[in-house]
């Protein structure tokens, strides 16, 4: 079939020439996909040019110390100083070390999930991510509960957790962690100095409580590495979003992505209204602190490679 390399014939990056055709709000097409491991593998090997999730995903013990000064990776001149509680939850080995799985899910926050029936297809897979502390209790059968790592944004702690003004809050944020039972909490704490206080209260509450997570602190490099990658393949984010993050990051350690809520659009196909986020009444517009065209530009580098057979995108429902 006819193909369109986007940036030379170096980059695994490859458009199918129907998708210059095709709107990218348009659904992609899950009757006719079919993974390609070969694409899968040179991909792998092309982001390893530019970082390793198994060192990137965290922070080590032996490389920092108590009272180290970090320089924030967004906010160059201001700084923070490594508590004696973050180094405590830093990790000694990775992870992610030696882990490779058959099938991973990362599970977007699109309200294009909610009535998708897709829980029990993302709780098949050996490996779920999730972001930002989604809820799934009150969603299970769109989403599943299966959690092996999931991300928090220092600033999840204002929106979904008041910043804990009272102890209903605290509870409820408990709650949350406890149920994580074992997984890894992926925090970046050294993006932007906004987020201080709130990691610091996470931390705190992690150890005083012996909640039982894995956490991990991304290394600084993380970001420009990601953004470092796409810009390489002509797609040109401003600063990765969460879910592309993870999937940049799972390509080192899965053999096939699967991704689900993932449609930055408020109307889906039928022009039926799709909310933000299936969990809370978050508008568009908002689309974190990245710039507003940001993530239907990742869609849309995300649905070529689904096109690929690289990765599937699910928008819709499940069987
Ligand atoms: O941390 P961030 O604000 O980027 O993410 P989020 O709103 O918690 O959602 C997690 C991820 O799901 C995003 O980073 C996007 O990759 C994806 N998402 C999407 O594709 N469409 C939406 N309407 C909302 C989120």
């Amino acid at each position: 079939r006819a193909e369109v390399i986007i940036n030379g014939s170096s980059s695994p990056l490859v458009l199918d020439r129907s998708s210059e055709i095709i709107k990218h709000q348009d659904r992609p097409s899950p009757s006719k996909w079919r993974h390609n491991q070969t694409l899968a593998l040179k991909i792998r090997k092309h982001i390893l040019k530019f970082l390793d999730a198994e060192k990137d995903i965290s922070v080590l013990k032996g490389t920092l110390k108590p009272g180290d000064i970090i320089h924030y990776v967004f906010d160059r001149d201001s700084t923070m100083n490594v508590s004696q509680n973050l180094y405590a939850l830093l990790p000694r080995i990775s992870p992610l070390k030696g882990k490779n799985f058959q099938t991973c899910a990362i599970v977007g926050n699109s309200g294009i999930l909610l009535n998708s029936g897709c829980g029990e297809e993302i709780d098949a897979h050996s490996f779920v991510i999730r972001c930002n502390l989604a809820p799934v209790q009150e969603y299970t059968r769109d989403v599943g509960t299966k959690t092996d790592l999931v991300t928090m944004n220092p600033s999840v702690i204002q929106r979904a957790f008041e910043d804990l003004v009272n102890d209903t809050w605290r509870e409820k944020l408990l709650q949350r962690l406890h149920s994580l039972n074992g997984s890894i909490l992926w925090i970046p704490a050294f993006m932007a100095k906004g987020g201080k206080e709130r990691v610091e209260w996470v931390n705190e509450l992690i150890l005083k409580k012996h909640i039982n997570v894995r956490t991990a602190y991304p290394s600084l490099r993380l970001l420009h590495a990601v953004r470092g990658y796409w810009l390489t393949n002509k797609v040109y984010i401003k600063r990765p979003t969460t879910g592309l993050l993870m999937y940049t990051l799972a390509t080192r350690f899965c053999n096939r992505i699967y991704l689900y809520g993932f449609w930055p659009f408020p109307r889906d196909q039928d022009q039926n209204p799709v909310k933000y986020h299936y969990y809370d009444s978050l508008k568009y517009g908002y689309m974190s602190q990245t710039s507003p065209h940001t993530m239907p530009l990742e869609f849309k580098a995300l649905k070529a490679l689904h096109q690929q057979g690289a990765l599937k995108l699910t928008v819709g429902e499940c069987d």
